[in-house]
Formats: structure tokens, sequence, C-alpha cells
């Protein structure tokens, strides 16, 4: 993939699967700075000089700014952005005319407006370099309606899409991409609801064509493609990681 020697910020590298993607990218030879409001976990004790873990909050400008300008200076610069942090509030993130405003707030802020914190604190960067990759985290679920919806969420993610394509226009002339992942139903710490119920864990898996849910396996191979030159003509898009469960009739 030719990633070696390349520095990556990613954030939610502390959950299910920005750590897959951080780990996938150390291996490829890149660094990579990882960022997450959860402490450091175990396993990144293992990735040595390629990895500066910054445990902070998204939605404050400020501390991405300050780890943005970290992964510079440690790394020389800043080639890819993985935006995969989310959060997706069962029970609290509710339909529009119930949920409480504030709640409706702060899910915009986390799965949304983080973007908009990163990107504007790594893309000068990228200029520097003379080119840049990113790929933004949605979910399928912003592209069908839920008898038990999570309003805040959904359209938060279908702001990532909008979002993505107006990056991807303003910033081609700078060589930079920017390209969105749609994850379906995928197993991580996001659907811990399934380790104590493993027929709903498999009535999801019923429900898509490939006859699985997702792993975070599969989400990390399609970012790695996108962050990479292979993907050097591919902007503006999206890229479905569903096993064709948007597909279905
Ligand atoms: N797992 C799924 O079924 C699924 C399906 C569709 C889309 N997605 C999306 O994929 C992405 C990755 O999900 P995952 O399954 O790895 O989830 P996860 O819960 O394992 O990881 C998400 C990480 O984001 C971090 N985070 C949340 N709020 C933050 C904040 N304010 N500041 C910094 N970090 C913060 C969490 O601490 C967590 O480690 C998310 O954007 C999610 O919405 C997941």
């Amino acid at each position: 993939m030719s990633l070696e020697g390349k520095v990556a910020f990613v954030t939610g590298a502390g959950g299910g699967m920005g750590f897959k993607i951080s780990q996938d990218l150390i291996a490829e030879g890149a660094n990579v700075l990882m960022f997450d409001i959860k402490p450091k976990p175990e396993g990144a004790a293992a990735f040595g000089d390629q990895c500066r873990y910054v445990q902070g909050d998204l939605t404050d400008d400020n501390a991405v700014e300050t780890a943005a300008a970290l992964a510079a200076a440690e790394f020389g610069g800043i080639d890819y952005l993985a935006n995969v942090a989310g959060a997706l509030w069962f029970g609290k993130d509710e339909s529009a005319l119930d949920i409480d405003l504030d709640i409706w707030e702060q899910v915009m802020a986390i799965n949304l407006k983080s973007m908009v914190h990163t990107s504007r604190h790594v893309v000068p960067h990228m200029r520097k370099q003379g080119a840049g990759a990113m790929v933004h985290f949605s979910s399928t679920q912003c592209l069908r309606g839920d008898s038990a919806p999570q309003d805040a969420y959904q359209a938060a993610k279908a702001g990532v899409i909008a979002f993505s394509k107006s990056l991807a226009i303003q910033l081609a002339s700078d060589n930079i991409r920017s390209n969105v992942i749609v994850p379906g139903p995928c197993a991580s710490p996001m659907q811990e609801r399934w380790t104590d119920n493993p027929a709903s864990k498999a009535a999801t898996a019923d429900a898509i064509p490939l006859g699985r849910v997702g792993e975070v396996d599969d989400m990390a191979n399609a970012c790695l493609f996108l962050l990479s030159d292979k993907a050097s003509f591919i902007t503006g898009t999206e890229l479905f990681v569903d096993g064709g469960l948007l597909a279905r009739p």
C-alpha cells in the first residue's frame, strides 16, 4: 500500500475500528497519532515510537489543534486523517419529537462537529505536504428510517457524507482526497449489547445478505485502501462496507 513513513491522525483510536486501523497503519510502516477520549488501550503499548496516544475530547477544538500540532512536530507532517470516532447513545438518542435537546447537541458535536475540528487543524499540515487523504465514518443508519429511532446520530451521519463531498471539491486542487466509509452493523465495543444477547447479533446477521455482521478488519481494510495511493483517483464518494445490507430488495 506504500504507507511506509506516512503520518496519520486517527480519531476513535481507543475503540474497535479506530484501534484496528491504527494497528494496521503501523504494521504498514506509518506513524499514527491516536486520539480518543478513553485512556490508552493496553494493546497500544506494542506500537512503540510509531505511535503517540492523546487522550482528549474531540468536541474541544483546542485539544484537537494541540494534538494535530503534536503529530506534525513529532512525525514531520500529517498525510492522512481517519475520522473514526462516533457515539451511538441507545436509550438517550431517540425520536427528535421527544429527545432532550442537550443530548441532540452532544450527539451532533461528537459525530459531526468533531470532524470540522479535525479537518480544519489537519488540512493545513496536508497542504504543507502537497497532498493528503481523509476517510470519514458514517453509518448505513443514516440512509433509512428505524422503528427505534436515533435521530441525532442518523442526522449527524448523513451530515458526514455531505461534509465529505464538500471537502473533496474544495480540496481537490490541493491534491487532498476526502471519502466516506458507510459501515453496516459491526462487532465492536459500540455493539456491546450483543455480548449479552447473541440472538440479537444472529438476527442482525440474518438480515445481511452475506450472512454475518461486519468485523473491524473489514472496516480497516477499506480505510487503508481509501487512504492509500491505490485510491488516488477516488474522492468525494462513499464506500459501503455492509455485506450488501443496503442493496437488499
Ligand atoms: N459498530 C457498528 O456497528 C457501526 C455501524 C455503523 C457505523 N459505525 C461508526 O463507525 C465508527 C467506529 O465505531 P466503532 O464500532 O469502532 O465504535 P467504538 O465505540 O468501538 O469506538 C468509537 C470511539 O470513539 C470514541 N469517542 C467517542 N466520543 C469521543 C470524543 N468526544 N472524543 C474522542 N473520542 C471519542 C470512543 O471513546 C470510542 O473509543 C463510528 O463513527 C461509528 O458511529 C459503527
